[in-house]
């Protein structure tokens, strides 16, 4: 017989502020009243998984059978959505019966909220597991985050928008995100509210990338940041006056941060994006280093945001980890990665 763990939920801690968001979180909340699918899509780092992380807090309360996190950037493989899943909610494998039916009988009378975290490359897997198993769990509720729709009847699209970008006053909760963060980094730095402003609309307001930028107030003031990102932004689009995607932000965003880097850094950056969820100093000292990376710059990257540090355990957004892998394949360092994490992962 399958079961399930003691304790009800997973929901993982918070490790920084939220900014703004109440109406999101309200609607969240009205529309999980209402739908057994909701959907949180939007572009990379815009907030999807934090607001799904405080939505699953906020009702851990409210579902007697618990809340459960399952985070899927790690799970190339959709035929594995189901065990994956299951992993998470405690149940035992049945390799005899297929896993959505296993699943759907496990949480038929259950009352719970399962948050599908990062189902964008998983996202016909997922439509077709949810589509078998809903029908059949009428208290079950899952929350999705995706860069895309799961495209299933019934499901409620919430699409997320960057944080509001400053109006005159230099108000938004842009602003007030870039001065909590620039605060937290040098307390009592006077900040110019014209320059922050300026800052947060030309990235767009995408807390991602406004969370890297503070970064940079270690050595340059918002003014310079401003400045910077305003040559580099006119330079991506031969000056003339189109605004850029949002997408080509972020990555323009990501890619200041990786120039800032050292060589050593950039060069663990891209080796630990074989990493998919958490690990520490030495996961990545036995998987990373070698006559090349002879240091272990931990330290640098958590201080450059690329690397969030939790206790004594490291892990990496995964726009960031994205960008990693890709510096990583120009390397042509790929395979060698893969293998030696694996590896790791067998080791005793
Ligand atoms: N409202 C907010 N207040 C404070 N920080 C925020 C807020 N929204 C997002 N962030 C921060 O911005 C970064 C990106 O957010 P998040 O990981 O939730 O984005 P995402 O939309 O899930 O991105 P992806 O599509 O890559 O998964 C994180 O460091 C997160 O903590
Ligand atoms: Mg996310």
């Amino acid at each position: 017989m399958a079961e399930t763990r003691t304790h009800r939920g997973n929901v993982p801690a918070e490790t920084s502020s939220l900014v703004g968001r109440r109406a999101e979180l309200d609607e969240i909340a009205v529309l999980i009243g209402r739908s057994p699918l909701v959907t949180l899509t939007g572009v990379a780092g815009v907030g999807k998984t934090r607001l799904a992380v405080r939505t699953a807090d906020r009702h851990r309360d409210s579902f007697a059978d618990g809340v459960w996190v399952v985070e899927l950037s790690a799970q190339q493989n959709g035929d594995l959505l189901g065990h994956e899943i299951a992993a998470v909610l405690g149940l035992r494998e049945q390799a005899v019966r297929p896993q959505a039916e296993v699943l759907a009988d496990f949480l038929a009378d259950k009352r719970l909220l399962l948050v599908l975290d990062t189902c964008d490359h998983l996202v016909d897997a997922a439509a077709a597991l949810l589509r078998r198993v809903l029908p059949e769990a009428p208290h079950v509720r899952v929350l999705a985050t995706s860069r895309r729709p799961l495209g299933l009847p019934g499901e409620r699209v919430l699409p997320i928008e960057p944080l509001a970008a400053p109006g005159p006053g230099a108000t938004g909760a842009a602003v007030r995100l870039f001065t909590e963060r620039a605060h937290a980094l040098v307390p009592g730095l006077t900040l110019d509210p014209v320059a922050v402003a300026q800052v947060c609309r030309l990235l767009d307001g995408i807390p991602l990338a406004i969370e890297l930028a503070v970064r940079r107030l270690r050595a340059l003031s918002v003014q310079q940041i401003a400045e910077r990102l305003d040559d580099r932004f006119a330079l991506l689009v031969g000056g003339s006056r189109t605004p850029l995607g949002r997408h080509q932000t972020l990555r323009t965003a990501v890619g200041w941060s990786h120039e800032l880097c050292t060589a050593q850094e950039r060069l663990l950056w891209a080796r630990l994006s074989v990493f998919t969820g958490v690990f520490d100093a030495g996961d990545a000292r036995a998987v990373c280093a070698d006559g090349r990376l002879t240091g272990l710059p931990l330290c640098g990257l958590v201080d450059k945001s690329i690397l969030i540090a939790e206790g004594s355990r490291y892990r990496m957004l995964g726009t960031i980890r994205d960008y990693g892998r890709e510096w990583l394949r120009r390397l042509g360092e790929e395979d060698v990665l893969v293998r030696r994490h694996r590896d790791h992962g067998r080791a005793p």
